[in-house]
């Protein structure tokens, strides 16, 4: 892996200086985080450069996508180990801005609405989260000009407002989402697996088991939506997690499908969150198309 010089810019005026002077024979790939990287960011670099892309990160711990205060409060802020990591993988720049260069002294009043796709999942269990999230990636996308943004899939409704937000607002930018990257036992990498105990671990494994099921019952045929939504209860149920929902989507929309709204030639998601030791945990995987 060739180690890069991580330049830091810790200004809007930084990163357009940084943005203005890159060779524009590469094309600039931008990979968004809040720190606390694991290897599943590790991977989202990895892509960043690849087709001589020129890997700038963020990092900004956005209070606009937390709805409760002790939340931001708690949330691991690792900036020396994160630039560290970054600079390892490769990654050329990092804009990490404070308060008053992300959103202005007075802070920011105009807040974009994730619509319909981001009613539902996260979106109903932390109301204000997308607009928040959109409205700080929208900031980065124009500050920034990437010609690709890089996202991983676990947070595969953050994936989706984000591709559909470039959509619908004219972003040249391609937002390409990258794989779930999980451990040998299937449990999908995340920020928050560090608050799991042992036990809490192997019960957080609850949620790719149920996900593995689906997969197989819709392998076999099964398009019985109510069917499939009760296999990922029951077993999520039985591994000890708190089931905060589990449900077939229609990726087109990201609407939750039921018996009167499933079609053939749809794409299907089975997505699933729930609570282990009070940690808040998702999950999700491709079907097919059904
Ligand atoms: O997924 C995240 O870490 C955040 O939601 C993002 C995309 C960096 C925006 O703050």
């Amino acid at each position: 892996m060739p180690r890069t010089s991580l330049r830091l810019l810790k200004t809007w005026t930084e990163l357009r200086a940084w943005r203005a002077a890159q060779n524009s024979a590469r094309p600039v790939h931008l990979v968004p985080t809040m720190g606390a990287l694991h290897e599943g960011h590790l991977s989202l670099f990895r892509h960043a450069r690849s087709d001589q892309g020129i890997a700038i990160a963020s990092l900004f711990v956005n209070p606009l996508q937390f709805e409760r205060k002790e939340d931001l409060a708690n949330y691991p802020r690792t900036v020396e180990e994160d630039c560290a990591q970054m600079e390892a993988a490769g990654v050329e720049a990092v804009y990490m801005p404070d308060l008053a260069d992300m959103y202005g002294a007075d802070g920011c009043q105009i807040l974009l609405d994730a619509g319909p796709g981001g009613e539902h999942f996260e979106g109903a269990a932390r109301p204000g989260h997308f607009g928040g999230m959109l409205t700080v990636v929208h900031k980065l996308f124009q500050r920034v000009q990437p010609q690709r943004a890089f996202f991983g899939a676990k947070d595969a409704q953050q994936l989706f407002l984000v591709q559909r937000m470039a959509h619908d607002l004219d972003f040249p930018v391609e937002v390409v989402g990258c794989p779930i990257v999980r451990e040998d036992d299937g449990l999908a990498l995340s920020s928050r697996n560090v608050h799991l105990s042992s036990s809490g671990r192997v019960h957080a494994l609850g949620l790719s088991k149920s996900l593995v099921t689906v997969a197989n019952s819709f392998d076999k045929g099964s398009r019985d939506i109510e069917h499939l939504n009760q296999q990922l209860n029951t077993s999520m149920e039985q591994s000890g997690v708190r089931v905060a929902y589990a449900n077939i989507i229609d990726e087109a929309t990201f609407l939750p499908l039921d018996e009167a709204t499933a079609k053939p030639g749809q794409r299907w998601r089975a997505v699933v969150a729930g609570r282990v030791e009070d940690v808040h945990l998702l999950d999700n995987r491709y079907l097919g198309t059904a």
